[in-house]
């Protein structure tokens, strides 16, 4: 496990001998996080209650349902080099086509890959295989910015729009998803890296908060849910449409790690554990972040 684990995580930061070797436990530089307990989990700061305002009224004509008709336009359309559409090829568990409700029972094991994938890594899955396109042309620029948003996401916010309402499912009595799950759970808790921070540094207690931000505890039902709601998410700041692979990546970044491979194994753990401990719960469909 342990074995498998460091090999996990030098795959998806590819640089090998310096995860292999046991981390210097250099004392965790506090001063960096600037971490305040919250008051209250029932007190809000002026600025959460204006954004949730602010929400309120966006979620009215929420931004991502743009993205989410363009992806729906993109999943049906024939595409790609083998000119074929994933509305007639691709199965995200439910059977080829089906994708109401398939988001909130990912991650799930799919032994045509023999591997755990979340919604995203899937979709990857199948217009690789089954697309013709090239994985390295996807994961090249495979997150929006302020000028371009890639397909991908697109494809993500429409099944995950297919999912509205719905509650999260992920298959945690499947050992695979239980195994990817435990995998998870282990990388959350791994300290590395300049700091030696791991994901549980800032995600792993109640209440903690950087400069304005909750910081939802990723082990409990409710802090995992906080994690899981509202992505894939239009963010408002820069304006652009991300995905939870995304949000992965960026905290990778937050913790001073290398960005992890794009739809690796690693994410797919992470978001294994998250997502499984947000389970029973009902997910409101692509939302918007601040
Ligand atoms: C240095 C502290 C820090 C570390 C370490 C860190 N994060 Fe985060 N995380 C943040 C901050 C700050 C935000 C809020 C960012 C924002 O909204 O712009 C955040 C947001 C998130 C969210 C989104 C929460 C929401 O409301 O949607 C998730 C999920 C998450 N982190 C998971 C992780 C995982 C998994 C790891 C380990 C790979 C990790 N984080 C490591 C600081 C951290």
């Amino acid at each position: 496990m342990k074995q498998s684990l460091i090999g996990a995580l030098c795959v998806i930061v590819g640089v090998g001998s310096a995860f292999a070797q046991t981390p210097a436990k250099k004392p965790a530089t506090k001063a960096a996080v600037k971490a305040t307990p919250a008051p209250a989990a029932e007190v809000k700061d002026a600025a959460t209650l204006e954004f949730e305002k602010f929400r309120a009224e966006m979620e009215d004509s929420n931004p991502a349902e743009l993205f989410e008709a363009k992806g729906e336009e993109q999943w049906k359309a024939k595409r790609g080099p083998k000119n074929v559409s994933l509305a007639e090829t691709c199965d995200l568990g439910q059977g080829i086509g089906k994708i109401e409700g398939a988001y909130v029972k990912m991650p799930r094991y799919f032994s045509d890959a023999d591997a755990v994938m979340d919604a995203e890594r899937r979709i990857v899955w199948c217009m690789v295989e089954k697309q013709g396109y090239k994985f390295d042309d996807i994961a090249k620029q495979p997150f929006a910015n302020e000028t371009f948003t890639p397909d991908i996401t697109n494809l993500v916010t429409y099944v995950a729009g297919q999912s509205r309402k719905m509650k999260i499912d992920v298959p945690l009595k499947d050992p695979k998803v239980r195994e990817a799950y435990e995998m998870g759970k282990a990388i959350a808790a791994y300290r590395a890296g300049p700091y030696d921070f791991s994901c549980n540094t800032c995600h792993g207690v109640d209440g903690k908060r950087i400069r304005m931000q909750n910081l939802p505890n990723l082990s409990t039902p409710q802090g995992a849910m906080s994690g899981v709601q509202g992505w894939p998410g239009y963010r408002m700041t820069g304006g652009v449409m991300l995905t939870h692979q995304w949000r992965m990546g960026d905290c990778f970044r937050q913790q001073r790690f290398p960005q992890p491979k794009y739809a690796s194994d690693a994410v797919a753990y992470l978001l294994t554990y998250m997502i499984g401990n947000a389970n029973g719960q009902v997910y409101k469909g692509p939302g918007i972040k601040r």
